[in-house]
């Protein structure tokens, strides 16, 4: 995804965060970076963050820690900064049988193997973004 974002604007600096044996052998180009780290200690500093299907796989604790890190990595640029986030959001309201059936095996697979991960609903992220003292 970064690359094709790195591709599509090439005036942009981008940069894969990842665990350090993750990114080690990966090369490159002139706008994108592969820089190892702990996303639990520090995030590099960004104006935008985009974190994809990255905060299912923890806790609420856990994703907490790691939301306040983005905000300092965006604060850090002085600009106001922006973190975006792709994840899936579970609505058994509005949304058809097999979409509903998708989200709850999904949130089942997540609970099974990393006890703690698990999908959200709307109501739950926003909670989670607010305690994280982000404006929404
Ligand atoms: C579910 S994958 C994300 C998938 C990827 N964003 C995508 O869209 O395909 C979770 C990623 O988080 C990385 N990760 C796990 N713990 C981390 C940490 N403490 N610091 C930085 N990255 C970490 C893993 O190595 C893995 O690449």
């Amino acid at each position: 995804m970064a690359e094709a974002i790195a591709k599509a604007f090439p005036e942009i600096q981008c940069t894969v965060f990842d665990l350090p044996h993750i990114v080690e052998d990966l090369q490159g180009t002139e706008n994108l970076a592969f820089v190892g780290g702990d996303m639990f200690q520090s995030i590099p500093p960004a104006e935008a963050v985009l974190l994809k299907w990255l905060l299912h796989d923890w806790g609420d604790e856990d994703c907490l820690k790691i939301l306040r890190r983005c905000k300092e990595a965006i604060s850090s640029k002085n600009k106001g900064g922006k973190v975006t986030i792709i994840e899936m959001i579970i609505d058994t309201q509005k949304q058809d049988k097999e979409s509903i059936e998708a989200q709850l095996c999904f949130d089942m697979c997540l609970m099974s193997q990393l006890g703690f991960a698990k999908e959200r609903t709307l109501k739950e992220w926003r909670k989670l973004f607010l305690e994280a003292v982000f404006t929404h």
